[in-house]
């Protein structure tokens, strides 16, 4: 799938971009600047010499006219992005993985944007676009680390299921992340903030935390729905004649 990132150059976007193009996407990382994009792709080229990564630069427009569109900019520079590529992405899954944050000395603190997330914001800008909220608490050092699997379970949500379903087959076709149905929209408020919380247990244990729920029944392949297991055959009653051979 082709998979274009707006400020993709940050860690988040190009970690994101260099893991899912080792997974066969070809990811198009956007940026204000198509020369800063250019210098990101070469540096991630570089570093993963050999693997000959699908990955593109461009402008934020260029990210914004692939199939799937991510928005991993700072969560106060979303909605601009967004309104300024508005009629790329009509129509479209954006999948949002803006947090809404700041840090007060050793503080994490998650903030209430307009709206009550960053996903809710991006999604009144440009509202004939499907905006799924996701990949908000998967640590960049480790996506970005392509010789090591990274594990975690990966919240979305959205309005609409098919948004829901496009992000779920992004986020399982990278081998141990895990997509799981969190609902709609107005769940992106306590996801987003939900991030300070991992930030402030980084900061006590000095680790990087991700997120893994128990609980949670068996997956269908490629999806964040329950696989379905596959019906019993009734047993026959006793006064009826049991069926014969096939
Ligand atoms: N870092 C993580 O581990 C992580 C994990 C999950 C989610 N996130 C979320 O993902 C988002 C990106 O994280 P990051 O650490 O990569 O952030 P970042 O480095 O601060 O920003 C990413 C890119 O966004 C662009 N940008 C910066 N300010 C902007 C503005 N005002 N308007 C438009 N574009 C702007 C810049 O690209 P250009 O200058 O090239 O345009 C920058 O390289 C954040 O919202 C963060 O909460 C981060």
């Amino acid at each position: 799938m082709q998979i274009g990132i707006l400020g993709g150059t940050g860690p988040a976007g190009s970690a994101l971009a260099a893991r899912l193009a080792s997974v066969g996407h070809e990811a198009i990382i956007g940026s204000r600047s198509k020369y800063r994009a250019m210098e990101v792709v070469d540096k991630l080229q570089a570093e993963w010499k050999g693997r000959k990564l699908n990955i593109v630069a461009g402008d934020n427009a260029m990210a914004a006219a692939a199939e799937v569109v991510v928005i991993a900019t700072p969560w106060d520079g979303a909605y601009g992005t967004a309104t300024s590529v508005a009629d790329l992405l009509e129509g479209k899954v954006v999948i949002c993985m803006a947090n809404a944050l700041t840090r007060t000395g050793k503080e994490f603190q998650p903030l209430v944007p307009p709206r009550g997330s960053v996903a809710a914001t991006v999604q009144a800008a440009v509202p004939k676009c499907h905006v799924a909220a996701g990949f908000h608490h998967v640590p960049a050092k480790e996506l970005g680390d392509l010789d090591h699997p990274i594990e975690s379970d990966v919240l979305i949500c959205s309005d609409f299921p098919h948004a829901t379903e496009v992000t779920a087959g992004i986020v399982a076709s990278v081998g141990n992340l895990r997509p799981l149905d969190a609902g709609g929209l107005s769940q992106a408020t306590p996801i987003e903030s939900f991030t300070a919380v991992l930030l402030q247990l980084n900061v006590h244990y000095k680790t990087r935390v991700a997120v893994k729920f128990t609980g949670i029944p068996e997956l269908a392949p490629n999806s964040a729905e329950p696989a379905r297991k596959a019906k019993p055959a009734a047993p026959a009653k006793a006064d009826e004649p049991a069926e014969e051979g096939a």
